[in-house]
């Protein structure tokens, strides 16, 4: 489970540019739910999700993932529970162009210093659960943008986290490609993961049990006891 209490993120924290860019954010997230956090354009959205996904620090309040105080992990801790609990899809999908598609999708098992054949059944068994199985040696360059999405989360699946974050995952996709990408997100939801995508799509978003609004880099609504009675 997730829980956030009170938490300020501040950009340039004591710099004369700095940027208050949440501010005493509180939220729960219990496992599997399949959560959509919207908002408008600089509200806090991709903030929020690196912080979740412990790759961004805070200077105020708690995060605790599973009862675990996150600010209080050491540097190696922190990077252990980056890699085993969290998988993220970026913005950006942020594949390494110069990969083919299993290297971009071994990547964190390498930061899990799983190697050989381990290693490469695990990322077989990512690319068919994204349908991609067929491109594993092919260069990353060569695909096409729905692909790399597919990819992107195949890398986030691929050492098996708790939860997966996605950032604008359909945010460059047509709406066919974009609703596959959904029903995927789904079936890993429906498999037990705890699933948080930032959308601006209000399909997509309708699509999630739960939907958290940002506005400003605060709650500003949260439909999760509606959703709980659903
Ligand atoms: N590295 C940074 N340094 C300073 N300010 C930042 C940095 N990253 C983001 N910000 C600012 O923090 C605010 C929130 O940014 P964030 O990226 O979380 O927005 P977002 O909701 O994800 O927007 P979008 O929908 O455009 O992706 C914005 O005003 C942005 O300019
Ligand atoms: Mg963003």
């Amino acid at each position: 489970m997730i829980k956030i209490t009170d938490l300020n993120k501040t950009y340039n924290y004591k710099k004369p540019n700095a940027f208050h860019a949440l501010h005493d954010i509180s939220l729960e997230i219990a496992d599997g739910e399949m959560t959509a956090i919207i908002g408008r354009s600089g509200a806090g959205k991709s903030t929020l999700l690196h912080i979740i996904g412990c790759i961004d620090k805070f200077e105020s309040g708690s995060y605790e993932i599973d009862g675990k105080d996150v600010s209080k992990l050491s540097d190696r801790e922190l990077s252990k529970v980056r890699n085993k609990m969290v998988g993220i899809v970026m913005q950006d999908f942020a594949l390494i162009d110069s990969y083919t598609v299993i290297q971009n999708v071994m990547t964190p098992l390498y930061f899990a210093k799983i190697k050989g054949k381990r290693a490469k059944e695990m990322c077989i068994s990512a690319l068919k659960a994204v349908n991609m199985e067929e491109y594993a040696d092919k260069p990353i360059t060569n695909l096409s943008g729905g692909q790399k999405q597919r990819i992107a989360i195949a890398r986030a699946i691929v050492n098996d986290p708790s939860f997966i974050l996605a950032d604008e995952p359909t945010g460059a996709l047509d709406t066919k490609t974009s609703e596959e990408i959904i029903q995927l997100f789904k079936k890993l939801n429906e498999e037990g993961k705890t699933v948080i995508i930032i959308t601006h799509d209000k399909t997509v978003a309708d699509s999630c049990t739960r939907q958290i609004e940002i506005s400003d880099g605060k709650i500003i609504s949260d439909n999760r006891s509606a959703a709980r009675q659903k």
